[in-house]
């Protein structure tokens, strides 16, 4: 399998102006705060990934104080991956958590870089190669995984899962693909403490767009973030749409107030 053989984002989707609203499927989603056909949303999030890439990493550091690295490295200690085992990166982007797997699996284990967007797929694959690592980098959809049942130890999900079209299709396929006993790992941003709520809105809406715009140029895309943060299931309803999925034994860990959570849940 590599990366350019597989579909690019929104290929199975019909050309925008073929769609009647709200869609084909009859079913609309959220982009943010708008309600949209569910057929246009892999696309429109196709268009905020390939905006950003080229400075999604110093944008992370900017946007979160450099905190999205501790997030990431209590994700990956709580993982607990093992010499051997096999770990799939869904959503993997510009390949942090695959980084920091890769020597955890050691060369008897595997991790597999996964993401929908060519051009993030890109950067984390190259990233990977800058750091002395040659890991598989397939470009596929997590609604749809090419891999067969029982494939991996270890699922992770990171700041993926709120972008997706059917979040519980997703789930349900990262549940199919880890063998019994494995985990699943979900870090997504979440619901802040409320008295801190002002405050954060304030940083979301005014701040997050500004620095979006003097960075990347796209204040939009920011915007979007912002938006679908508020979108996104509390820690509770995840907890939920995880055991629907079937997985046992969900936890959670608050960070940082709530802003992110982590979800763990075994395939039992
Ligand atoms: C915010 S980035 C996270 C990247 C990385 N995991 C990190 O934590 O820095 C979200 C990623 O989800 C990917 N994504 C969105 N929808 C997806 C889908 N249906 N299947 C796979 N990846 C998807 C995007 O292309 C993007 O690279």
């Amino acid at each position: 399998m590599t990366d350019t053989a597989l579909p690019s984002p929104g290929n199975d989707a019909p050309p925008a102006a073929a769609l009647p609203s709200p869609g084909q499927s009859g079913q609309t989603t959220h982009f943010g705060f708008q309600d949209i056909a569910e057929e246009l949303k892999q696309q429109k999030v196709a268009g905020v990934f390939s905006s950003v890439a080229h400075k999604y990493d110093l944008m992370n550091d900017l946007m979160s104080f450099g905190l999205h690295r501790l997030w990431k490295t209590f994700t990956v200690h709580l993982a607990n991956v093992r010499e051997g085992d096999r770990v799939l990166d869904i959503a993997g982007g510009t390949a942090d958590l695959s980084l920091a797997f890769a020597p955890r699996v050691g060369e008897s284990g595997q991790v597999w870089l996964t993401d929908i967007n060519h051009d993030m797929l890109t950067r984390g694959r190259d990233r990977l190669i800058d750091n002395g690592h040659t890991l598989p980098a397939v470009q596929c959809d997590a609604e749809k995984l090419p891999f067969p049942a029982n494939s991996f130890d270890c699922v992770t999900i990171a700041f993926g899962l709120r972008n997706m079209t059917r979040k519980e299709t997703a789930l349900t396929e990262t549940h199919r693909v880890l063998r019994p006993g494995g985990r699943l790992l979900v870090l997504e941003f979440s619901r802040i403490w409320k008295p801190l709520t002002p405050l954060y809105d304030l940083y979301s809406f005014k701040l997050l767009p500004w620095l979006g715009a003097k960075i990347t140029g796209d204040a939009d895309s920011y915007r979007y973030l912002a938006e679908s943060i508020r979108m996104h299931p509390s820690q509770r309803e995840l907890q939920t749409s995880m055991e629907n999925a079937g997985f046992g034994k969900v936890d959670y860990f608050n960070l940082s107030a709530g802003i992110v959570a982590v979800h763990r849940g075994y395939k039992i």
